[in-house]
């Protein structure tokens, strides 16, 4: 456990831990404000993300930032958001059980650091591996949990979105739900 950010950074930028070390062009350690109360996860880098050591900068997470924006979130601002692993798996498959086991301590460092009231996971890796083994997304999309005084929900992970735009109207209320209890537990996120 590291208390300070650069040096947790530091060395997440030179992890060996598992073999997606081997075939990445950056480590993705996060982005955003590290005061942040709400946080968001997600599961893994993809090509962009993993040529520009940022999460989210591909088409879902054009999607991702505009659906943030529409309720008054920035990823420059006010959350932060993090992946379960930090290094790109090969051709954008899902990250393997134990990727995510030897990953999984950098996320914990961050949580630790950033204490977030809220934790938002976008997909179901990234759900299943925070909130619960067996949840049912389709199902339990926009529910919050409380696990351990920190209040977790999981949405539906932008890429699916992209695949089903059919699926957006609930995309965008879980983001609706989700100001709503930024309201009531964390209001000042919107004055950062
Ligand atoms: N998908 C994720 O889960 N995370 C990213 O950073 C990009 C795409």
């Amino acid at each position: 456990m590291f208390e300070n950010w650069d040096e947790l950074t530091q060395q997440c930028r030179q992890c060996q831990k598992c073999p997606l070390c081997r075939t990445r062009h950056n480590v993705v350690v996060g982005v955003g404000n590290k005061n942040a109360k709400v946080m968001f996860i997600g599961e893994g880098p993809g090509e962009n993300e993993d040529l520009q050591g940022e999460p989210f900068v591909g088409r879902g997470g054009k999607l991702l930032d505009k659906m943030l924006n529409a309720v008054d979130l920035d990823r420059n601002k006010n959350i932060y958001i993090a992946n379960i692993v930090k290094c790109r798996p090969p051709k954008n498959r899902d990250p393997k059980p134990e990727e995510q086991d030897m990953c999984i301590d950098w996320l914990r460092n961050q949580v630790k650091l950033i204490k977030p009231k809220i934790i938002v996971c976008l997909g179901r890796i990234a759900a299943a591996k925070i909130i619960k083994s067996d949840i049912k997304i389709t199902k339990e999309h926009g529910i919050f949990f409380e696990k351990n005084g920190t209040l977790m929900t999981a949405m539906l992970h932008p890429a699916a979105v992209l695949r089903d735009p059919r699926r957006k109207p609930e995309a965008f209320d879980d983001f609706l739900k989700l100001r709503e209890k930024i309201n009531e537990i964390c209001p000042e996120t919107y004055d950062i």
